[in-house]
């Protein structure tokens, strides 16, 4: 079991970037808290960041085949981007979207999501539980889909 860990734009900058939003914990933080997770679990994660829609949109698309899930945090593109829309549904790999802020208790337009039709459920509002919550959302469903075949 693979599964593969997708953070988008700015996510990077955790720790430095509003804390009083995303919290203290780096990106390496978060990276370490995920690997623990799968480690614990007894499955593999791919980690991946960029910047860039399109860069995220090839992560998507090399997915294909290889990965038994997709967690997904899109940043800002969460809001705007059709292209990682319609890479995810090409893949047809079950995706959770995440978010680590409750984006519902924020401005408006950060209330809409262009990628939450692709996915198998949204998590957000957890900090960085909202990843491992997502793995485990993963794990079940691929279980619960291996025991209907
Ligand atoms: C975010 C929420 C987005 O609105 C924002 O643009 C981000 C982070 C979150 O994890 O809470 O970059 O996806």
């Amino acid at each position: 079991m693979n599964i593969l860990v997708i953070n988008g734009p700015n996510l990077n900058m955790l720790g430095i970037r509003e804390p009083e939003i995303y919290g203290k914990a780096t990106y390496a933080d978060l990276c370490r808290l995920i690997e623990e997770h799968a480690a614990q679990l007894g499955i593999d994660v791919t980690l991946y960041q960029s910047n860039h829609e399109g860069a995220l949109v090839d992560a998507i698309q090399q997915a294909y085949g290889k990965a038994d899930g997709i967690v997904i945090n899109p940043g800002a593109y969460t809001h705007t981007s059709i292209a990682i829309l319609d890479a995810i549904k090409s893949v047809s790999t079950p995706t959770v979207e995440v978010h680590i802020s409750n984006v519902h208790q924020r401005e408006e337009f950060r209330r809409h999501s262009v990628i939450s039709p692709a996915c198998m459920g949204v998590i957000c509002g957890f900090g960085l539980d909202s990843y491992t919550l997502a793995v485990q959302a993963i794990l079940n469903k691929v279980a619960s889909d291996a025991e209907e075949m």
